[in-house]
């Protein structure tokens, strides 16, 4: 038996009791003829004593421990002289009588503390040693305790758990595909699947009626804090449902994940839902965090025409936030402010800012363009108060101007503290529109999936204006992040078919890409629906982290790279020729 007890477990109760334990040393402190180490493993720390009167041998060999050297030791646990009340483990230590070194290691290249000495490449060079640290492992607990949870409430609702192939074909629609080629196959590919989507409503057509799978999903995009091209989704779809059915039930795993994973009761309210034109109007974003106010103010009656100022006067949305409390922002403040919105990520051309004095009159950038008056009508709009500050953004695309007031928004919310990371906002965000306008295509593209149905009373929209057809489709936003997204699906042949035309497929090439789904709604499709979260980011957030790659045991970097492995990498030529794959030289 390499150990009796870990090294979280033991207390007071244990004083007195011959104990073996296994672990890491995490250090050693020699203090006189004593030398002290902290034994770690996966549950805790506990403390090691040696001592030089006692067992000189032993003692010396203690000395020569290494950090991260893998030991094994016997002996009794003892009541501690100074107690650590800031460990479970703090009130004893083992008077250690047998020392068995299981393994030496090299130096760690950086600090196994939670707050290391590692930079990120390090860290991920080395993620097994960064895994050790506890701030990491606990997300990895985290996650484990919130996918076990997952299972037991989905079970109890009759959900499936079934898997589908990591093997597929590729899709035109959505991101781009990584791509595996088929050496029994020459010239052919498989693709990774986006999502499971088209195979979980095929599992519907054949009658599983309730499916879940927590499983990988695979999308070569450009990655941000919470996009990795290969992530996890909780994938789920149900038959014979509506769109309020799916809400239901997953507002109600919702919270009962937030009692059983986070301790937190989210009442017994159902959340918000807002249509997507609200959304955008309100925060421009479809992802609003709701965790603080300073909602948009549309001020194109206010400001467009009726001043000097050309940039307004040509613009196709102004609009403005109020940020309590900030009228006393100085000048540095608010060319960083105007510098933020004026990065290449947002875009903006210029901000424009009002303050509200404390005796009410107002003192904005752009004074010279508008006579008091005007300035006065802008703060009844905006409801400021004295010491209040108002920021506008506009632009000529309304959508663009929304999108970086939003940016703009998040900016002030989070210098403002508003963002507390203890506090959560969830909401529903629906009626999506069925496509958007891809400038990089020349098409309209569907904004959720080609599967989406288009909201009953709109489809004979599709004729004639379909960049008016809503979508039955709804996205779960928590503070701030897409958490999961879902739709009602389309379950007719001849609907279907219509929505790949509407999408620029000519019926030859809907047939080649996506025969197999619509020849399968010919052979009795229930209506059906689901939705998928996004697992990495439910616990990011449940853990309060930045980014979504640390609660992911091995994740890649920003470049798409996982530097431990060193993947992706060059294969021998012997495995392309078996593929029948030539490669073209690399430009340097
Ligand atoms: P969607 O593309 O919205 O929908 O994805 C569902 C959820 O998955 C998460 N997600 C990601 N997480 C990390 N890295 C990524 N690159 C990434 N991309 C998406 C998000 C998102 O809300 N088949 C549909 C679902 C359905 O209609 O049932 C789908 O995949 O949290």
């Amino acid at each position: 038996m390499y150990r009796s007890k870990t090294c979280g477990e033991l207390r007071m109760n244990n004083v007195g009791e011959k104990v073996t334990l296994a672990g890491w040393v995490q250090r050693t402190r020699k203090m006189g003829g004593m030398t002290f180490v902290d034994l770690r493993d996966r549950y805790g720390i506990t403390q090691l004593v040696f001592n030089q009167e006692a067992n000189a041998e032993l003692c010396e060999r203690a000395n020569r421990l290494g950090r991260e050297f893998v030991i094994q030791v016997e002996g009794v646990v003892n009541e501690r002289f100074s107690k650590n009340d800031k460990m479970p483990t703090g009130d004893v230590e083992i008077i250690v009588s047998a020392l068995n070194v299981l393994n030496e290691a090299l130096t760690p290249p950086f600090t196994i503390e939670e707050n290391t000495d590692g930079g990120d490449d390090l860290r991920m060079k080395y993620r097994y040693i960064d895994l050790r640290r506890e701030v990491v492992r606990k997300n990895l607990e985290l996650r484990h305790k919130f996918c076990i949870e997952v299972r037991r409430f989905l079970d109890s609702k009759g959900f499936l758990e079934i898997e589908t192939p990591v093997l597929v074909g590729s899709t035109p629609e959505g991101a781009r595909d990584f791509i595996v080629p088929s050496r029994m196959n020459p010239g052919c590919f498989y693709a990774l699947p986006q999502s499971p989507q088209t195979l979980k409503q095929l599992l519907m057509v054949a009658g599983m009626d309730r499916y879940f799978q927590i499983v990988k999903c695979f999308r070569d995009e450009d990655l941000r804090a919470d996009r990795q091209p290969e992530f996890t989704q909780i994938d789920c779809e149900m038959s014979f449902v509506e769109q309020d059915d799916i809400i239901k039930t997953f507002e109600e795993m919702t919270k009962y994940l937030f009692k059983t994973v986070r301790g937190v009761d989210l009442g017994e309210q159902p959340f918000l839902r807002l249509s997507w034109n609200e959304a955008m109007r309100r925060f421009g974003s479809d992802k609003p965090d709701m965790r603080f106010g300073m909602e948009f103010v549309e001020l194109m009656d206010v400001l467009k025409g009726t001043g000097d100022f050309g940039v307004f006067n040509e613009a196709a949305y102004i609009g403005g936030i109020c940020a309590t409390g900030c009228a006393e922002y100085t000048r540095k403040q608010l060319d960083e402010l105007t510098n933020f919105v004026k990065s290449p990520q947002i875009g903006a051309k210029g901000l424009v800012y009002a303050r509200v004095n404390e005796d009410g009159s107002v003192k904005s950038s752009v004074d010279k363009f508008y006579t008091p008056e005007v300035l006065e009508k802008l703060k009844e709009a905006m409801q400021a108060k004295p010491g209040d500050l108002i920021l506008i953004i506009s632009g000529d695309d309304a959508m663009r101007a929304r999108k970086q007031l939003c940016e703009l928004r998040l900016q002030m919310g989070s210098r403002l503290g508003l963002r507390d990371k203890n506090k959560f906002a969830l909401l529903w965000v629906v009626d999506f529109p069925m496509f958007e306008w891809s400038d990089e295509e020349g098409r309209l593209m569907a904004m959720h999936h080609p599967f989406t149905a288009p909201k009953p009373e709109d489809v004979e929209k599709l004729d004639t204006d379909p960049a008016s057809v809503k979508a039955n489709a709804y996205d779960m936003v928590c503070n701030g992040v897409e958490v999961g997204g879902g739709s009602i699906r389309i379950h007719d042949a001849v609907l279907q078919a219509k929505i790949f035309d509407v999408l620029g497929f000519t019926p030859e090439k809907a047939q080649e890409q996506f025969g197999f789904l619509m020849n399968a709604f010919k052979y009795g499709a229930p209506p059906h629906g689901g939705l998928a979260y996004g697992l990495d980011r439910w616990v990011s957030i449940f853990a309060g982290l930045d980014s979504i790659r640390d609660c992911i045991a091995f994740p890649k970097n920003n470049a798409g790279r996982d530097v431990m492995l060193d993947a992706p990498s060059h294969v021998d030529q012997k495995q392309l020729d078996e593929l029948q794959i030539d490669l073209r030289p690399t430009e340097a």
